[in-house]
């Protein structure tokens, strides 16, 4: 497949198969999937199942024992580590603990990459930083530092320095997992504005089913190394496959212990 514009955004595994210990655990076992380009896609599955290992491949952080990994046009198991550094401006990560400095304000976390990656000029900098913080919902407080932010507000500083240099995909890992529900709610919406004012590919790995279901483009469902099933959050819904039955049981019956 040759590079072009057209495959910006665009993540595509061919038949992946990756296993650890020498051979002995086998995780991703002919994985196919394609990822369009400014889709919000949810991946979910059991716990152990490989979806941090599907990301960490899309990153880079991983290779295929076998298949190929196509991220915006390039095949990410021929790229020399100086081509996959430069490659990763295209990524914004959101991890489940936000990952924040602690001894930085919140300004110059979200600063950082630029600082780390570009020229540009202060003004520019705080230009950036001050937009993507408002989008996200901060208009002020930026000389704070994350210790002095709740749950939420933290995540929102953590997304504003994902996407400070414009990623063309998001990648979030857990973004809700341990989190209360109210701040749930709030990533939910922060997920959601994401979606409406970029056009960016995302994908969340999650156990969060309403979530799914209310913001999902398209849903994965990962099992025993493949995706079990590809589909809208209506057809998730109505899937007969038994793993996914017990899952959406499974959650029905928290929701009802929660009532
Ligand atoms: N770097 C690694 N070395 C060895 N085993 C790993 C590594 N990364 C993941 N695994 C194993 O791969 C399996 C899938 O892990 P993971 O992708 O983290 O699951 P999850 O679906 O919960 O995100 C697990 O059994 C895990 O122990
Ligand atoms: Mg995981």
């Amino acid at each position: 497949m040759s590079e072009s514009i057209t495959d910006a955004g665009t993540i595509r595994f061919v038949d992946v198969y990756k296993s650890f210990r020498g051979g002995r655990d086998a995780v991703l076992k002919g994985l196919s999937a394609d990822f369009p380009a400014g889709k919000l896609t949810y991946i979910l599955g059991p716990s152990g199942v490989g979806k941090s290992v599907t990301i960490k491949h899309i990153l880079g952080l991983l290779r295929p024992d076998a298949g190929d990994v196509w991220v915006s046009g390039k095949n990410m198991s021929t790229l020399s580590g100086r081509e996959l550094a430069e490659h990763r401006k295209i990524f914004g990560m959101l991890f489940q603990n936000s990952a924040l400095f602690d001894d930085m304000t919140i300004f110059e976390n979200v600063a950082f990459p630029l600082r780390e990656h570009t020229t540009l000029s202060e003004s520019a900098i705080a230009d950036k930083v001050t937009r993507s913080l408002s989008i996200l919902g901060m208009k002020n407080g930026y000389d704070k530092f994350p210790n002095e932010l709740s749950g939420g507000m933290k995540k929102r500083v953590a997304l504003a320095r994902a996407i400070i240099r414009e990623p063309q995909i998001l990648l979030y890992d857990e973004p809700t997992t341990g989190l209360d529900p109210v701040t749930r709610v709030t990533v939910d919406e922060l997920i959601e504005t994401l979606k409406r004012e970029y056009r960016l590919t995302s994908l969340v790995i999650s156990h969060d089913i309403p979530s799914a279901l209310r913001l999902a483009d398209q849903i994965a469902f990962l099992q025993d190394g493949k995706f079990v099933f590809w589909g809208t959050p209506e057809e998730f819904k109505n899937a007969q496959n038994d793993v996914i039955r017990r899952f959406l049981d499974a959650d029905r019956m928290s929701f009802r212990v929660l009532q």
